[in-house]
């Protein structure tokens, strides 16, 4: 079937399945591959974006699920003062080891700082858990945000 889809701030038109994940979508339609693929069953976070500015697990959500006009953001274009303050954060905390997982970190600690511009510990866990790091970067992923929240308030 025909949909279009708004994504990263352009309709975007795609001829899929029904049923075909919103994940498959973004990197074999329309080649966006920043978004990852790791569990495919909405437990590791991989392949977050935000529809209409929540985390979402692209992995699991299928194509027919969107309503017309939700907007689609990828971390290929994920932007504004909050986007800005969390990849200078990762940067100058060096989160990302192999790096598999940090776009979904990333979509997920934009989307935290957004809601919540002050987050405490428990904010944090709350809003990432969902995120796994097979590099186990969460120590950093955590100052990371704390930094990026400091400088938001500053
Ligand atoms: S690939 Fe979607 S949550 Fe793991
Ligand atoms: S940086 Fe390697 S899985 Fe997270």
């Amino acid at each position: 079937m025909k949909y279009t889809l708004n994504v990263n701030g352009a309709d975007r038109q795609v001829d899929v399945d029904d049923d075909t994940p919103l994940l498959w979508v973004l990197r074999d339609e329309l080649q966006l591959t920043g978004t990852k693929y790791g569990c495919g069953i909405a437990m590791c976070g991989a392949c977050t974006v935000h529809l209409d500015g929540q985390p979402t697990r692209s992995c699991s959500t299928p194509v027919a699920s969107l309503t017309p006009g939700q907007k689609v953001t990828t971390i290929e274009a994920v932007d504004g003062r909050v986007a800005e303050a969390v990849q200078a954060a990762w940067v100058a905390h060096d989160v990302p080891q192999c790096g598999y997982c940090q776009s979904g970190q990333v979509m997920s600690a934009v989307a935290l700082l957004r809601d919540t511009p002050k987050p405490s510990d428990d904010d944090i866990d709350a809003a990432m858990s969902g995120n796994l790091c097979r590099c186990a970067t969460y120590v950093r992923i955590r100052a990371a945000i704390k930094s990026a929240a400091a400088k938001l308030e500053a």
